[in-house]
């Protein structure tokens, strides 16, 4: 039988952090097992917040080690740039003729960006961007889309753009669906809701032991607990978070600990310094491999987009077949 697929994205902003791995990564890498998976760098994606894009490349193969690091099987999986395959330009520009602007305008995600970046004048290929991720979707007939919330009403507009193709010309896609991640957010080290390289706040997945503990070292914590000794309140502590999320084994003794006043910050800080370091040690070791074969990444890139490229191709050949584009 078919496998369903999943079409999943990033935009490359170079080294991933643990938001990133926790958001993102880590579901992807689970998803492979049962779903045909292809990974999308969407470096055009990066033209709707910045022109200067000189470090395109260098940021592509950062985040391309991290994506192998964490368990990416690119021959199971394709991973491609979305710049490399020209059908995405293609089916952008037919799927912008079925959406209005006023929709586009609504798109909340858009509207939150718009008011954190202070952007003043809209930019029309950063209106179209959700019309740009549904031809990434749709090209290669995602079925699911693994995403975090912020994402979802892209997912969405992707949706309404499969079922208005089809009603128009026949029935060519499927309707992709979110998969929404469950433990999206990660906290900040500096307190705030979310880690984000844009705040500082963030350990990067490539961070060697000693730097992951003296990041830690200087994360926010209860400020009630000012001591050892003073009972503190985990479910309100960052750090436990990562633990949660990072020592498992550990975590019920680290709330009594916490609670009891028996465990300081120092150490607590400490063992999930610890913890962290471990469940990425697999990783270092793998991205050093990388670091050392950058030809293996280039070749992993042109095998991926060879192979995306068919498909891409196939579904375009039925898109104008549908619309009698010859
Ligand atoms: N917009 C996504 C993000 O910022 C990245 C992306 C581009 C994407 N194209 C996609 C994600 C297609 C999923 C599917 O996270």
């Amino acid at each position: 039988m078919r496998r369903k697929r999943v079409l999943s994205g990033m935009r490359p902003t170079g080294k991933l952090h643990l938001g990133h791995y926790v958001g993102a990564l880590e579901n992807w890498v689970a998803l492979q097992e049962e779903y045909q998976n292809f990974h999308l760098i969407a470096d055009y994606h990066v033209l709707t917040t910045q022109l200067d894009i000189s470090d395109i490349a260098e940021d592509t193969l950062e985040m391309l080690k991290d994506w192998l690091a964490a368990g990416i099987d690119p021959q199971r999986s394709p991973v491609f740039r979305q710049s490399q395959i020209k059908e995405h330009t293609e089916l952008f520009l037919i799927l912008s003729m079925l959406v209005t602007s006023a929709r586009l305008e609504r798109n909340p995600t858009l509207k939150e960006q718009v008011r954190d970046l202070k952007m003043e004048n809209l930019i029309y290929g950063h209106l179209g961007y959700p019309v740009l991720q549904a031809a990434d979707i749709l090209l290669y007939k995602g079925e699911f889309v693994p995403v975090g919330e912020d994402q979802a009403p892209h997912v969405e507009i992707s949706r309404e753009l499969a079922r208005k193709f089809n009603r128009t010309f026949g029935e060519v896609f499927p309707e992709p669906r979110a998969k929404l991640t469950k433990f999206a957010r990660l906290p900040g080290l500096d307190g705030q809701t979310k880690m984000s390289s844009s705040l500082g706040n963030t350990i990067l997945m490539s961070d060697e032991p000693e730097n992951i503990q003296a990041k830690m070292r200087k994360a926010v914590t209860d400020p009630q607990k000012v001591r050892k000794g003073d009972p503190g309140r985990p479910d309100i502590c960052l750090v436990f978070t990562h633990h949660t999320r990072f020592n498992k084994t550990q975590v019920k003794d680290i709330r009594g600990g916490c609670e009891s006043g028996g465990l300081g910050c120092v150490d607590c800080k400490l063992r999930c310094s610890e913890a962290i370091a471990e469940h990425l040690a697999p990783f270092r070791e793998r991205r050093s491999y990388y670091d050392d074969h950058p030809e293996e990444l280039i070749d992993i890139l042109r095998d991926g987009e060879n192979r995306a490229r068919t498909e891409a191709q196939a579904t375009m050949a039925e898109v104008r077949e549908a619309m009698g584009l010859g």
